[in-house]
């Protein structure tokens, strides 16, 4: 791809040495983990390696990690599973999270009579956390709140909530699909029970996740067959997918900081030279606590779908909101809950910085935005 590509939170590209990793299982390690021969004992230790780089990651044990297809399918295991395994029906939530929450969470209360409690948020896109206590009552099943937000990056206050939620018997889940392998997380720190994941964020393969299920939580799986991942999720794994996702949990691991400091000073210099370059910008992301490398602007008057097709044309690759509502043209749901604007959530853009950028392209996206946008009115 030449195009300069600042949509990390959609999806990253897949790091050399991580597809080194997974050709061995696309090639002549074809075996099927479940088998006991040959083949199939190495297709086996693939998959237990990467469950070690999956938990060292998140400081679990690799016997509380379940692989899946994805952050989708884990958010889906983790919340209704909670609902079925607690056998209660009381949901809270958050306004802000990913549609692979929100709308899971719709269709239990649509299809298991569930009732949801969807709270707000500050202007940062912060929960308080002890207005999540309040909204916990004898019938709540699961918490689930993000860890860090896909569309403004704002990392929500995950250690006081789990804190405040150890007296309760109610399971607490958050989706951790942008933060994995990009913040430092602990689960015992964080007091979670369930943590999803993904790989495809970090530089990994899509269409690969995991599911951290503290160890003593029963789950009940939701893709019943064979006995695959403790009898959680029956399927053959995706062993090319699951190295992939080792490798990738493992670099993260090594590289964090690195990183981290790269997209850092990237992404401060692009809100340097888009505040610099264009009247009346709005910024959306927070200042503290952000995801690092994500930038959420608005652009007054400005339709970001528009806005987003004129870049693409000039070879730039940045977001409209959440790009599993792209297409839709819709106002972003997250910008709508922080502001209350419905014009700024119309005209948001979302920069996610990785680390294979570099300051000449940042300048080059800021330059060709600026040229892009209608001169100001005299
Ligand atoms: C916060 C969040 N949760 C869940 C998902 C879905 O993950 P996956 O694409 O692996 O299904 C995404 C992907 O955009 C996300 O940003």
């Amino acid at each position: 791809m030449n195009a300069i590509y600042l949509d990390h939170n959609a999806t990253s590209p897949l790091d050399p040495r991580v597809l080194e990793a997974m050709m061995p299982y696309l090639r002549e390690e074809f075996g099927n983990p479940s088998c006991r021969y040959g083949p199939g004992v190495n297709a086996a230790y693939a998959v237990e390696r990467a469950r070690l780089q999956v938990a060292q990651l998140i400081g679990a044990k690799p016997q509380e990690i379940i692989f899946t297809s994805g952050g989708t399918e884990s958010n889906n295991l983790a919340l209704r599973s909670a609902v079925r395994t607690m056998g209660r029906k009381h949901i809270v939530t958050t306004s802000v999270e990913h549609p692979a929450v929100l709308n899971t969470c719709r269709d239990l209360e649509r299809q298991e009579n569930c009732t949801l409690s969807i709270l707000p948020v500050d202007a940062d896109g912060r929960i308080v956390p002890h207005k999540v206590l309040q909204a916990i009552t004898a019938r709540t099943a699961v918490v689930s709140v993000m860890t860090a937000n896909n569309e403004i990056g704002t990392i929500q206050p995950i250690a006081e909530i789990g804190s405040l939620l150890q007296k309760e018997d109610v399971l607490f889940h958050t989706d951790a699909v942008q933060a994995f392998g990009r913040i430092p997380l602990n689960v015992e720190n964080l007091h979670v029970d369930l943590l999803s994941l993904s790989g495809h964020k970090i530089l990994g393969p899509k269409g690969i996740g995991a599911l951290y299920i503290r160890e003593g939580v029963s789950l009940r799986p939701q893709i019943t067959g064979g006995e695959q991942e403790f009898g959680l999720r029956g399927g053959t794994p995706n062993v090319p997918g699951i190295a992939g996702l080792g490798m990738a949990a493992e670099l993260a691991r090594l590289e964090m900081e690195n990183r981290t400091a790269r997209v850092t000073s990237l992404t401060a210099h692009l809100r340097d030279r888009l505040r610099s370059t264009i009247p009346g910008l709005l910024i959306n992301s927070p200042n503290r606590d952000c995801l690092p490398g994500t930038l959420n602007v608005s652009i007054p008057k400005v339709s970001a779908p528009d806005l987003v097709d004129s870049l693409d044309r000039e070879g730039i690759c940045v977001s409209s909101g959440c790009a599993c509502s792209e297409g839709k043209r819709g106002p972003s749901h997250v910008v709508l809950a922080v502001t209350g604007d419905p014009d700024r959530a119309m005209s948001c853009i979302r920069f996610s910085v990785g680390p294979e950028n570099t300051m000449d392209e940042i300048d080059h996206v800021a330059h060709t935005l600026s040229k892009l946008l209608p001169r100001p009115t005299p």
